[in-house]
């Protein structure tokens, strides 16, 4: 949700900030803008994305050694040229990007409003730097006091960037709740709002935490806090990440390439964690608070969006493997209803990012009233593995496609390898059994692998079906999440309405719409409740509806039902999900490339929802 990218040092800073924001860009992209310090600042933004940017300034001269780029994904006030950041203060001492959302800004706008201060567009932004600006001119003091005294007044969060015209040779940044990572180079620093634009010039970082700033020259750092004048040390860790992680590497779309990393993705995931000669699952990052687990009343999943959607595959896993009951929650939701939390409550935390702003919010909640809160986060670093008490990284490497793909299936793989191991400790599951799915994880990325070879048979379905204008997904049991998630993924990069049901719920309601226009995605592969899926398929015929269908390999009962079938290996019910969702995951991608949609940056849509 917004980029944010600065440099600092001896190289010219603007191929550093174009280059940075091109790589921010998955993180919002409806305006640009960039700033350059040179004897004087020069800014120039615009509507629409990066590109447009780079044409804008292709013409200017553009030099300077110190300097910031923003790329927008919109909260207040509309995209257009006017609330694009860079942000000026009105009478030029202060220029800032932001991310994040100010609370109060109403209050302080009318504070400056009667001040004199007058606003060129809407945004909470531009009231946030005029407020630093007009505590500066107030106070007549440093840059660095004015922003630290106002942001104590602030309500709300922020990732931030702010130059002075008085002090130009510095930059300051600032943190809370909207992540920025400062890379430390050779007489030089980086700042990103992730760690993607650094990595090609260092892999020294510095993670800032709620309430730091950071006053920063081309070669000295000075780390406080946003209260507390003392200087803090910062701690130096190293990204372990390569830049060819964060290239499309020949791959049309970022999101094909995420899909076809699915295979690595799970077998990194569980590398290292299962052993099938010592039949051992090992997950490092909850050894300390196992016990707790496995003496756990109950367990309640929060996350957003397709983390959400591995919430509720979770929920199915735990309550078989492990017998423990399960509450998938909205990140949302979960933190405004006043839930019931008890001590002894275990909170799993879902989240790619591991910065969305509703499941950090529900973390906090649960801490307050003392449950242990654990994460399942992708990104190394970022604030959920922060805020959590324990938990477990995916290591998918970076998912940069908006649509989320390999990280829902990084993601189950964690908590099947939570569920199979509590299943264990708890003695639920017989010895062959826990083997058994121990087997059947350790062989997911090779039958991934053998669905992707199949890649042309979706391809040629999504070209029958690309221009419906609905669609529904239906399945049942450890399905039925993944009905959901075949149906998110088809609306976010297609826009075609989709909807996704438990298959017998289709007769309270979905039923309704069925008829010769309506493509039904069946998944149906054979489990318990086959014969009862394959009933509601029939429900669907008798209604003309077209019906494509993920059945399992050597299935013929429903190939003669359904107009498209596409098959997929057989494996533990239990695990499923890990095959069932890519055939859905490609057949949204072909249909959203064959109706022109840009499939890695859907419109509204960004990757990190860092505002509530
Ligand atoms: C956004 C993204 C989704 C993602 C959701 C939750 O809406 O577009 O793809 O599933 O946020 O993100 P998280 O990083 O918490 O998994």
């Amino acid at each position: 949700m917004c980029g944010i990218v600065g440099y600092i040092g001896n190289k010219e800073a603007y191929p550093i900030l174009i280059n940075g924001l091109k790589r921010l860009e998955y993180r919002g992209y409806d305006s640009a803008g960039i700033a350059i310090y040179n004897g004087e600042t020069a800014i120039y933004k615009c509507k629409g994305k990066v590109s447009d940017l780079e044409h804008y300034t292709s013409k200017k001269s553009l030099v300077g050694f110190v300097g910031m780029g923003h790329t927008r994904w919109a909260t207040h006030g509309e995209p257009n040229d006017i609330n694009a950041h860079p942000h000026q203060s009105m009478y030029g001492k202060f220029i800032l990007i932001h991310n994040g959302i100010i609370e109060n800004y109403s209050q302080l706008k009318k504070i400056l409003e009667e001040k004199g201060y007058r606003f060129k567009g809407e945004t909470d932004s531009e009231v946030l730097v005029n407020f630093i600006e007009y505590i500066y001119l107030q106070g007549k003091t440093t840059a660095e006091i004015a922003v630290r005294a106002a942001l104590s007044k602030v309500i709300g969060a922020y990732g931030l960037v702010i130059m002075c015209s008085d002090e130009p040779e510095q930059l300051i940044a600032a943190r809370k709740g909207s992540p920025l990572v400062i890379g430390v180079g050779d007489g030089e620093y980086f700042i990103a709002s992730d760690a993607t634009p650094i990595v090609e010039h260092t892999k020294s970082v510095i993670f800032l935490n709620d309430d730091d700033v950071a006053i920063i020259r081309k070669d000295e750092l000075t780390l406080k806090t946003v209260k507390n004048d003392k200087i803090i040390q910062p701690t130096i860790h190293q990204l372990d990440l390569d830049v060819d992680e964060i290239e499309k590497n020949g791959f049309d779309h970022f999101m094909l390439k995420e899909i076809f990393e699915q295979p690595r993705a799970i077998h990194d995931t569980f590398r290292g964690r299962i052993s099938l000669e010592k039949k051992e699952i090992h997950l490092g990052g909850l050894y300390n608070v196992l016990p707790r687990l496995v003496e756990a009343k109950r367990i309640i999943i929060v996350g957003c969006g397709t983390s959400w959607h591995a919430g509720l595959v979770g929920e199915y896993l735990f309550e078989e493997l492990a017998r423990i009951p399960v509450e998938v929650e909205y990140g949302s939701e979960f933190r405004y209803r006043n839930p019931v939390i008890y001590e002894d409550d275990i909170v799993i935390a879902i989240s790619q990012s591991g910065e969305t702003a509703d499941t950090l919010a529900a973390i906090q909640l649960a801490k307050q009233k003392g449950a242990l809160v654990l994460g399942i986060c992708n990104v190394v670093g970022s604030s959920i593995p922060r805020e959590t008490h324990a938990g477990v990284y995916t290591h998918a490497g970076p998912e940069i496609g908006v649509a989320s793909t390999k990280a829902f299936t990084s993601q189950v793989t964690v908590l099947a390898m939570m569920a199979i191991l509590l299943g264990k400790k708890r003695n639920v599951l017989s010895n062959e059994r826990y083997e058994q799915l121990l087997t059947a994880l350790a062989n997911i990325p090779d039958k991934i692998e053998k669905i992707l070879q199949n890649s042309e048979k979706v391809k040629h379905i999504a070209s029958i079906y690309q221009n419906a204008t609905n669609c529904l997904y239906l399945g049942r049991g450890y399905l039925y999440p993944v009905a959901l998630e075949g149906a998110l993924k088809l609306k976010e990069i297609s826009y075609i309405h989709a909807e996704g049901y438990p298959a017998a719920e289709m007769k309270h309601g979905p039923i309704a719409l069925i008829d010769e226009n309506m493509p039904v995605v069946f998944i149906a592969t054979q489990d318990k409740t086959y014969e009862k899926i394959i009933s509601n398929i029939q429900e669907v015929r008798a209604r003309k509806g077209t019906i494509i269908a993920v059945v399992s390999e050597g299935d013929t009962k429903i190939k003669e039902m359904a107009h498209h079938t596409f098959e997929i290996p057989h494996t533990e019910e239990e695990l499923i999900p890990l095959l069932a969702v890519i055939p859905l995951q490609l057949l949204s991608y072909y249909i959203a490339v064959m109706r022109g949609c840009n499939v890695d940056q859907p419109r509204n849509l960004a990757k990190s929802v860092t505002v509530e």
